[in-house]
């Protein structure tokens, strides 16, 4: 049996909101879907998993199979005492796990509250905001191998989770369909305030009192607003580069440019800048190509102004990345994943 062919856009199924034309499109819904990936999937070009759609830059046309999972459900599989270890399903909200773990005292993702997408994207590319990261919490994968027609659990430590990165980004794990996560968890309230801490936010009082998890979640909320568009008004993907991490002869040739630079000493020999700051500071902030433009709030972040194409997102980022190399010879990465 082959699925029947019917033409479908995408548009609403990424938050980037670019139109993208696709023949094949499948929902998995349970192991019989799985199953019946694996025994078709000689019929395709190529796969694709779509998850939030939070992102991906897509283009016009797709012509592998695009799939999306929809298996959903918060459990908690083992009780050790002060720590949990707790499953969350593909296709839940990655912000409605985090405030589900948070109503049922299991403490840990606090600080990513918010993130846009699904619990399945967050090890993709290992999500991340102030000062914590999804691989700090994370016990294991469990994935559907396309190809071998079976489900794996995939450790952690087998992830290689990194800055933005992981196995799942690379080639040779695009067979695999990430069905759930296992993460550990704490009963213990700790919140991770570093970050706040380090950056004077005006929203910082509201922090002072930390053993109140409403209060921190309001200031994550308001930190974002301000510096994050509405997805629901314009079309985003959030950070569109990647903060570079560069040696430190790299660094000293920039700090020739740019005397003022914004850097985060990593460890010797390795410093990370900013990219919105080095974006801002070669004077894209604000400008416009195309349909898209570079949000005047947070140069890190591009925005789709209505009727941004593809090629439109992708020439601006290449001029971006053009103009900062020459300004200051550091070589931007586009942080999402690209479709080409
Ligand atoms: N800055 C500017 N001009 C700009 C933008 C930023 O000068 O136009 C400066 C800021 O003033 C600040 C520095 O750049 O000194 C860094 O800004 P911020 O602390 O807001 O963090 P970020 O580097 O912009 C990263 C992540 C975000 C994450 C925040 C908070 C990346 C690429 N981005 O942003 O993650 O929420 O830190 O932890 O690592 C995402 O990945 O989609 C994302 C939103």
């Amino acid at each position: 049996m082959k699925l029947e062919s019917k033409q479908q856009n995408l548009k609403d199924l990424n938050t980037f909101k670019l139109n993208s034309f696709t023949d094949y499109f499948f929902v998995v819904r349970n192991f019989e879907d799985l199953k019946f990936i694996t025994s078709t999937l000689g019929d395709y070009k190529d796969i694709f998993i779509l998850g939030g759609g939070s992102n991906v830059i897509l283009p016009e046309c797709i012509e592998s199979l695009v799939i999306k999972v929809n298996f959903s459900g918060i459990r908690m599989i083992s009780d050790f005492g002060n720590d949990v270890l707790i499953e969350a399903y593909a296709g839940e909200f990655w912000h409605n796990f985090v405030i589900h773990c948070l109503n049922m005292g299991w403490y840990g993702l606090e600080n990513l509250a918010f993130i846009p997408g699904t619990v399945g994207a967050a090890p993709v590319q290992n999500i991340g905001a102030y000062g914590i990261e999804f691989s700090n919490y994370c016990y294991s994968i469990i994935a559907w191998d396309l190809l071998k027609g079976e489900i794996v659990e995939i450790l952690a430590r087998e992830c290689f989770f990194a800055y933005r990165n992981s196995i799942f980004k690379q080639k040779t794990y695009k067979n695999f369909i990430i069905l759930s996560v296992r993460v550990i968890l704490s009963k213990i309230w700790n919140p991770n305030l570093e970050y706040f801490k380090i950056n004077d936010y005006s929203t910082r009082k509201s922090l002072e009192d930390s053993k109140n998890i409403n209060n921190l979640i309001e200031a994550i909320f308001d930190i974002r607003r301000s510096k994050l568009p509405n997805i629901k008004e314009f079309g985003n993907v959030g950070s569109f580069f990647k903060n570079p991490i560069i040696s430190e002869e790299s660094f000293l040739n920039a700090l020739h440019f740019f005397p003022d630079l914004v850097f985060w000493e990593q460890r010797k020999d390795a410093y990370k800048l900013s990219a919105g700051w080095l974006i801002d500071n070669c004077g894209w902030r604000g400008k416009n190509y195309g349909s898209v433009a570079v949000y005047e709030k947070n140069a890190l972040i591009l925005l789709n102004q209505g009727l941004a194409k593809f090629d439109d997102v992708i020439g601006l980022a290449a001029l971006i990345i053009n103009d900062v190399y020459n300004k200051s010879g550091i070589k931007l990465e586009i942080e999402p994943l690209v479709y080409y």
